[in-house]
This record gives structure tokens, C-alpha cells and sequence, in this order.
């Protein structure tokens, strides 16, 4: 029996969602009325101890500057609960969005010019990060068999390193958009390979804690333990427990010089996160590992439910299945030829103009089945034939979801 409920809605229409917002549905497909399955937020209450800490702290009146004696110890003993990774203290700086801390770390560890390597499909702000420095996108393509899973392809990694020279790489663990957990060969052979051509990378963890129970994240800050390879992780309790609007991020650095040049740049740029979101953030490490180890169930039996009925429905679509958080990719590359053609033949319905921000899938899905989901042209080149479902929300709504994407592929011609 679980103690949460993760079946009762809440109501988000009319609050500040951007996942709810009309406007914003309607910049990926045109269509304001389409149900949200796309902005990576959940649709649960946040963890009660989250709520609570909250809740005291705004009853107490005055949110002035804030010191937090305790944070580092927190945050360290949250990694050491969740991932079994014993982190030094003094290593650990603290931000407010992961983004930011990625983008100083991006401007530290490159000149203009220089090349950052990013595993392809990404996680979008990565590549704008990159390109908006003036640093070079060095794209790292997985390798996808078609059937379903996504691996790194190492061959490729060492040629790209070797004619580059790129001195950072950008790596996503959990992988954003393909759900991946890696093995500890597959971060043993990155490391490797970055301690071969001397390269710096940053590990994007933010929806580690989300592993599923049958998978076992690895830090990759662990693995480069002893190898000399400079690497920041950057872990949050943001996707964890449904708190992104309240930017709250860690960096756990590979060594003191990294930690230096780390804060010492926040600090000459005055960024920090706020006194509210610090209070979440220490609440949620502290008291939602019960909650979190119930969602991971959840979502887990989600993912799985979703990848029976969409093999069940037998319409050329595949769930690409995630071992973590609450995004995966349905591959559509059966269905794309025959959505062109709709889209030719109904040019007003998939207007570009009208849907700035979404690409062919998302129109047909949006404006045929009234289903709002990322377009995999967001995650880079090459990946237009996927998009992104964000299913943290019922069951019941997922499966309404599903129904609507089944009826709109089974009406196209
Ligand atoms: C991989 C990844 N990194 C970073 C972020 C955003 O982080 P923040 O809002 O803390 O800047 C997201 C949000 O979806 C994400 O998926």
C-alpha cells in the first residue's frame, strides 16, 4: 500500500503552469486547447515536508537575506542516501538553476570559438548554451537501433575528441530525451576516453534521483574519482520533487581548483539561489525520500503501461522506454511519411508561423489527437520522427493520452 497519491488531480489550468498555458501550447502546435504532455513538470503536490518548510517559513513573515548553516551537510547526505556516493563538503557549490552553473562552467572551461561535444538528441538549452558563448557544438549522435534503445557510440566519441580538440563535453545522465541510465562501463569508457584527450565535463544529473527501482544510477563524479578528469556534476532537487519553479542546483566539483574558479565566479556575477528555494530544496533532501522512492514506483509502472498499449495498439508507434523520470520518446518514423502528407495537404493546419517552437509532429499530434508533446526536431538534427511525452501525471490521463494518439495515427490516410 502507498502512502501517496499520485492518481488525485490538481488543478493546473489557470495557475502558473507554462506547461498549462495556452499561449505556450499553442507556440508547439498550434492548437490552445491540446492536453499538456510536454514541459518537463509533474503534475503531483510537491512532497508534504516540502510544503510544510514552506508553509513556516512564509507564516514567519520576513524573507530577508539568508544564511543556511547546514545546506552543504544536507546536500551531501542526500547523495550518500540516494546514489551511495560519499562526497566531500568543502566540494560541493551551490546555484540557482542548473542551467546557470552549466553556463559558468561552460564560459570557464572554454575560450570563444573553442568546441563543447554534446551526446545528440539534447536537451535543447545545451546547444543554445554552446552556440550563444560562441563556442562550437561539437554534435556526439547516439547510435539507435530502431527498436527502442539508445547507446553511446565511444568509436565516434575518440575520432570526435581527436580531430577537435574540444576541451569540454556536456554529458546528461539520466539522458534527456532518451531515458537512458548508463552502465558503469559505459561511464567507465567516457572517462576514459575524456581522460585520454584531456577533456573537462560537466554531468547534467538533474533527473538522477528519478532512476527507476530496477536501475541504478552512478554518478559520474564517482567514476572520475582518481582518474584525473575534471568533472562538475550538477544535481537538483528541481524534477525530484516537482519544485523547477523554485531554482535550486548543486554543483559537486572534482576538485578544490574547480571549486574555486566555480564560486568565484558566481560570486563576482551575484548568483545564488533565494531563500525560498533553499528552504524546498533542504526540505525535500531531508524529508522526501519516502515520497520519491513511492513516485519512482509510479512512474516506473507508467512507463511500462505506456510501452504494453502502444505495442498493443500495433500502429508503427514505439515507446522508446525510459529507466528514469517521466519523459520518453514515442518513435513515429512508421507513421512520418504518411503525417507529411497530411501536412501538405492541410498546409494551414501545420503553419510553421503558428506554431513557432513545434515542428511537424507536433502539429499533427496537436492539432489531430489535441495532444501537446515536444517535437523531437527540439532535441537537434535527425530526430524528427520522435516526440517527447511527459506522462507525471494520472493514470487515467495518460491513458486518455494514449487513446487520443492511437485514434489520431488510425484516422491519417
Ligand atoms: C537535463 C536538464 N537539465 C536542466 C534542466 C533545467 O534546469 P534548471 O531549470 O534548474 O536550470 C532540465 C529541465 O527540463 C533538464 O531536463
Amino acid at each position: 500500500m502507498e502512502n501517496y497519491d499520485f492518481n488525485r488531480v490538481v488543478e493546473r489550468r489557470g495557475s502558473l503552469s507554462v506547461k498549462y498555458n495556452p499561449e505556450a501550447i499553442t507556440s508547439i502546435c498550434n492548437n490552445p486547447d491540446a492536453k499538456p504532455f510536454w514541459v518537463a513538470d509533474m503534475d503531483f503536490a510537491a512532497p508534504p515536508a516540502v510544503l510544510e518548510a514552506l508553509q513556516q517559513q512564509v507564516d514567519h513573515g520576513i524573507l530577508g537575506y539568508p544564511r543556511f548553516p547546514h545546506l552543504k551537510e544536507t546536500i551531501g547526505t542526500w547523495l550518500e542516501q540516494r546514489h551511495g556516493w560519499h562526497v566531500d563538503h568543502s566540494l560541493i557549490a551551490t546555484a540557482p538553476g542548473m542551467l546557470s552553473s552549466i553556463a559558468t562552467l561552460v564560459e570557464l572551461y572554454t575560450k570563444e570559438g573553442e568546441g563543447v561535444i554534446v551526446p545528440m538528441p539534447a536537451y535543447k538549452p545545451f546547444v543554445t548554451i554552446v552556440e550563444s558563448l560562441g563556442r562550437e557544438l561539437i554534435p556526439w549522435p547516439m547510435h539507435y537501433d530502431g527498436k527502442g534503445r539508445f547507446s553511446l557510440d565511444f568509436e565516434l566519441l575518440n575520432h570526435l575528441l581527436e580531430k577537435t580538440q574540444a576541451p569540454l563535453l556536456i554529458f546528461c545522465s539520466p539522458h534527456n530525451p532518451t531515458g537512458r541510465v548508463f552502465s558503469l562501463d559505459e561511464l567507465r569508457q567516457l572517462i576514459e576516453a575524456c581522460a585520454t584527450f584531456r577533456v573537462t565535463i560537466i554531468s547534467d544529473e538533474i533527473h538522477s534521483d528519478l532512476s527507476f527501482p530496477q536501475v541504478t544510477h552512478i554518478p559520474l563524479g564517482m567514476v572520475a574519482e582518481g582518474s584525473g578528469v575534471e568533472c562538475a556534476t550538477c544535481v537538483a532537487p528541481s524534477k525530484t520533487f516537482n519544485i523547477a519553479g523554485q531554482h535550486f542546483s548543486s554543483v559537486v566539483c572534482s576538485s578544490s581548483a574547480m571549486y574555486r574558479k566555480l564560486t568565484e565566479r558566481m560570486e563576482a556575477l551575484r548568483i545564488g539561489p533565494d531563500i525560498l528555494a533553499t528552504v524546498a530544496a533542504s526540505a525535500a533532501y531531508s524529508g522526501g525520500y519516502e515520497w520519491l522512492m513511492s513516485l519512482n514506483r509510479y512512474l516506473s509502472r507508467q512507463a511500462d503501461n505506456i510501452t504494453k498499449q502502444l505495442a498493443k495498439e500495433n500502429n508503427g508507434l514505439l515507446f522508446v522506454t525510459p529507466e528514469a523520470s517521466f519523459i520518453g520518446l514515442i518513435d513515429c518514423s512508421a507513421i512520418y511519411e504518411r503525417v507529411a502528407l497530411d501536412a501538405k495537404n492541410n498546409s494551414e493546419l501545420y503553419n510553421p508561423k503558428l506554431s513557432p517552437q513545434g515542428g511537424l509532429l507536433s502539429r499533427f499530434f496537436g492539432q489531430r489527437g489535441a495532444i501537446a508533446m515536444n517535437d523531437g526536431s527540439w532535441f537537434g538534427k535527425g530526430w524528427e520522427p520522435f516526440v517527447r511525452f511527459n506522462f507525471a501525471t494520472t493514470q487515467e490521463r495518460v491513458e486518455e493520452a494514449l487513446k487520443a494518439i492511437t485514434a489520431a495515427v488510425e484516422n491519417l490516410n
